[in-house]
């Protein structure tokens, strides 16, 4: 052992986290150099405030105090219109000036889905079968195309679906984005603790260890250098989504223009919630301060609570599309302000002082997460604004039923259809319609090359 190693594990025996060198010596320098990287990742500083707030003393966790938040309706009247308009204006000479890039988080492990390889390789297209990646890439790729300047792709990734995740987009050529455009960033991982406090082995010479939540984005993001990278070109806000949803609008201007005009350092799209029982994230003030609680956060009687319309009171569910300024993403990512965690008791199989694997029958474990949209409350400024459904939002989550590949295709198909029928296109009754990216972004521009004569009529009117 090196010196500089000795003292690391000195420090972890005065953290009382000894017992993982119990099997050291029974290691092959292989084992050995991975524990000891393992070890050398895990914030001990941070591991004590989580043991000293969670675990040494058993408190309620605390209920915020509610009430709705103000969201920018949908722009059904004239002057919602016309603010729209505004926006798109200021959103667009934002993304002609190069200063917007996009960023997508995928370190998740897609266990609700079964799915063995990144979520994002996921094939999804209802016509062409494209993966989750290839249509969010190609949508940056027609972004950067129809406004001129080159937008940059960054994805957050975890240290298991990083390389895997790295080889799909080189195998398909970036899917036609500069290599030098797209950034892979690895989000940190955190062990989960036993009651007492203590890191689990989840072999006698590894440390069980978890993505820390997608709030890690932040100071992944300044950590590994694209947030300078980003600052030197010339980008100051930042569109940000979930890799599971290929209905995203990507870059969408009247939303960055919302955002730019009212000088939010945090701006969210929302969605009428399906029902009182759909598992989304409810936008609303918590104490006071903006902020999203979760489905499961929400008590039977407030999740059902209508307003004397008969409008659900805690109805703008999240659907996690987001816009930063990069000045809150460096001050965030740079510790000046933290974010809370949020704990899970969990099973968690580990090795016992004997050396033997244990599968816990009930919970043994406490593992860790933050979320990126805890930093609303963070935020200087934040703005919120309601989207239609089926126009932005067919997340894949599920293996079957709601949220599942099969009704985000069906989703996907309606919404093209509709497009196509707003260009003049006629489609059989049956048929599934899906328009790619580089054809057209949304209904106006296919419609445009339609009329255009671009897109042949021939290909359609067979019906
Ligand atoms: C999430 C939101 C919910 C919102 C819904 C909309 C949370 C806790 N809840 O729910 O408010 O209404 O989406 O679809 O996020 N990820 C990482 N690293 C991690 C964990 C997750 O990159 O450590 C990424 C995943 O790859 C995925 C996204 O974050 O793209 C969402 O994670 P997931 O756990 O699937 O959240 P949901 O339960 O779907």
């Amino acid at each position: 052992m090196t010196a500089k190693d000795a003292a690391l594990r000195t420090r972890l025996c005065e953290a009382d986290q000894g017992h993982v060198f119990r099997f050291y010596d029974d290691l092959s320098a292989e084992q050995r150099t991975t524990l000891l990287a393992q070890l050398r990742s895990i914030d001990l500083a941070l591991v004590k405030k989580l043991i000293d707030r969670h675990l040494a003393v058993e408190t309620e966790p605390h209920t915020p105090k509610l009430a709705p938040a103000e969201v920018i309706p949908l722009a059904a009247d004239a002057a919602g219109r016309a603010e729209a308009a505004a926006s798109r204006k200021v959103g667009e000479e934002a993304l002609r000036a190069g200063r917007l890039a996009v960023l997508v988080v995928a370190g998740g492990q897609a266990t609700r889905l079964g799915y063995d390889a990144p979520k994002g390789c996921f094939p999804i297209g209802p016509v062409s079968g494209k993966s989750l990646f290839q249509v969010h890439a190609e949508k940056v790729l027609a972004l950067s195309r129809r406004y001129g300047r080159a937008v940059p792709l960054l994805l957050l990734v975890s240290p298991d679906n990083h390389g895997p995740t790295r080889r799909f987009f080189e195998q398909h050529s970036y899917f036609g984005l500069p290599a030098a455009d797209v950034t892979f960033f690895e989000q940190g991982m955190l062990p989960a603790l036993d009651r007492d406090g203590r890191l689990l082995l989840a072999e006698r010479g590894r440390i069980f260890l978890s993505p820390d939540g997608h709030g890690g984005v932040y100071r992944a993001a300044v950590r590994s250098g694209a947030v300078a990278a980003l600052r030197k070109r010339g980008v100051d806000t930042l569109f940000y989504f979930q890799v599971d949803n290929p209905l995203v609008s990507v870059g969408d201007p009247v939303f960055i223009g919302h955002h730019l005009r009212q000088e939010s350092e945090f701006s969210l799209k929302v969605v009428a919630k399906r029902d009182a029982a759909e598992k989304v994230g409810v936008f609303a003030q918590l104490d006071g301060r903006p902020g999203i609680v979760e489905y499961s956060d929400l008590s039977a009687e407030l999740r059902e609570a209508r307003s004397p319309e008969g409008r659900l009171v805690y109805g703008a569910g999240s659907i996690a599309i987001h816009a930063f300024s990069l000045a809150f993403f460096e001050r965030l990512g740079q510790g000046a302000l933290e974010l809370p965690y949020h704990f899970a008791r969990k099973k968690v199989p580990y090795i016992d002082e004997a050396g033997d694997l244990v599968n816990p029958a009930e919970p043994n474990g406490v593992k860790f997460e933050s979320f990126v949209f805890d930093g609303l409350a963070l935020a200087r400024r934040t703005m919120a604004m309601e989207v239609a459904r089926d126009e932005e939002f067919a997340p894949v989550k599920n293996r079957t039923g709601e949220d599942s590949p099969e009704s985000c295709r069906q989703a996907w198909s309606a919404l093209h259809r509709r497009w196509l029928a707003a260009a003049g296109l006629r489609l059989r009754a049956d048929a599934v319609a899906e328009v790619g990216p580089l054809l057209a972004l949304d209904a106006e521009e296919l419609a445009a090359k339609v009329a255009a004569g671009t897109i042949g009529r021939a290909w359609f009117d067979h019906a």
